[in-house]
């Protein structure tokens, strides 16, 4: 505990700085949580959440894994999903993944990291469904590339899961969208994914509602 001294001093002044500021925010935060956005994003140091979105604690649902991934039969993820979803009842489920993601960069060679390696193929995958786009450029506009388009896949991944497939079936006001963080200059970017429904998905086995 004494090597993490500076952390306690920190957490202190930052619990003061809120309580003076206002004196009822955590006595009324306490009390629940509920925020309108669920983030998916990289667990990359340089890409917290709230401060991206200049959020204050409350306001986002936060699940964050190595490169955003995903993946059908991830319960940590899905459980996150569920709860988001299905308690919380957040709107809007962003999937936000970063340029210059170290992830989605190890997937791009062969060198070997060892257990990580199986979590990258499903970014490998990512590579081999989108060959025809990524075959022709430079190595760094197929890393940038790369990138937006896993962001892609994994929103799609979540509007296929069965809770937000449920979701849209009972009728919930739930829209789930693909953002990239440029870690570069601190800018977030649209890649204009926006699904609502069903109907919004290009993939031939959505139709559930
Ligand atoms: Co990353």
């Amino acid at each position: 505990m004494k090597k993490l001294q500076h952390l306690f001093e920190n957490n202190q002044r930052w619990a003061e700085s809120v309580n003076q500021a206002d004196p009822e925010f955590f006595p009324t935060l306490s009390k629940q949580q509920t925020p309108e956005y669920l983030w998916i994003g990289c667990a990359d140091s340089r890409v917290p959440a709230n401060q991206i979105i200049d959020l204050a604690p409350g306001e986002v649902f936060v699940h964050r894994n190595i490169a955003n991934v995903v993946v059908h039969t991830d319960l940590n993820c899905l459980s996150v999903i569920q709860y988001a979803v299905e308690v919380l009842k957040v709107k809007h489920i962003i999937v936000c993944g970063h340029y210059g993601c170290g992830g989605v960069k190890a997937s791009m060679g062969d060198e070997e990291y060892g257990l990580i390696d199986n979590w990258l193929r499903h970014i490998k995958d990512v590579s081999r469904f989108n060959e025809d786009k990524l075959g022709k450029l430079t190595e760094e506009e197929k890393f940038d590339t790369l990138c937006e388009l896993n962001v892609v896949e994994q929103a799609k991944n979540v509007c296929n899961t069965t809770i937000v497939k449920n979701a849209w079936r009972n009728g919930a006001e739930l829209s789930v969208h693909g953002l990239i963080y440029d870690i570069r200059n601190g800018i977030l970017k649209d890649l204009d994914v926006c699904y609502s429904s069903c109907d919004d998905l290009d993939v031939p086995d959505s139709h559930c509602c």
